[in-house]
């Protein structure tokens, strides 16, 4: 398996692979959903707000995770958030997801971002490190509707503080669907 950074030569493969998995998984309208977020997260967030990464394995995209930036309004710490992320159905379960992940998170530390957040299936993503929080610890920047999937894991010394003020996030992730 080799992890590809970044999104340049895989512009188009990216949205597809999100569209199958979420069809496949929850049906045609979450996977349009979804693919449509893919696909305007890549053509509208700065480019310093957005990590992409992939698995690969020869010409087949096996998997892709996207981080993208959060801001506290009354914090400096660097905050970003793990969605979406999908593994080709046809190699779940097999430890792409997990891996994938693990590797995104370590690019995040070594440029020095604070926190990782996200949102879902918490017996899945505390494998990789997250933790249940509230948001008294750090806030949504929209209203949760399960707000048992909101978590988060500090990447740096001074990650692990409360975060302060209201957050925002890139304007692809500001829909409250999504959340
Ligand atoms: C969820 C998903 C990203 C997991 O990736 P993956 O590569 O299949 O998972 P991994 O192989 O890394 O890890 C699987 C392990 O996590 C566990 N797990 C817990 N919750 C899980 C879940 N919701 N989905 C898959 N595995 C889950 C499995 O039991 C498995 O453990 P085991 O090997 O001990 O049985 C992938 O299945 C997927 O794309 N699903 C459809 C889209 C989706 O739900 N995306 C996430 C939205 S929050």
């Amino acid at each position: 398996m080799e992890f590809v950074t970044g999104y340049t030569q895989h512009e188009a493969d990216i949205p597809q692979l999100f569209r199958d998995v979420f069809s496949a998984s929850e049906g045609a309208a979450e996977g349009a959903l979804i693919g449509t977020l893919a696909q305007v997260m890549m053509a509208t967030a700065p480019k310093n707000d957005l990590y992409v990464f992939s698995a690969r394995d020869g010409d087949v995209m096996t998997g892709c995770i996207f981080f993208s930036r959060v801001d506290f309004a009354e914090d400096d710490r660097r905050a970003f958030i793990l969605s979406p992320v999908a593994v080709r159905t046809d190699r779940q379960r097999t430890g792409v997801g997990q891996t994938l992940i693990r590797f995104g998170l370590q690019r995040l530390r070594k440029d020095g971002v604070d926190y990782a957040l996200t949102y879902g299936d918490p017996e899945y993503y505390c494998k990789t490190g997250f933790q249940l929080i509230s948001e008294a610890f750090a806030r949504a920047p929209l209203p949760l509707s399960h707000p048992h999937g909101w978590l988060g894991q500090s990447l740096s010394e001074r990650g692990t503080a409360p975060y302060r003020g209201a957050s925002r996030c890139v304007d692809a992730l500001n829909q409250p669907e999504l959340w």
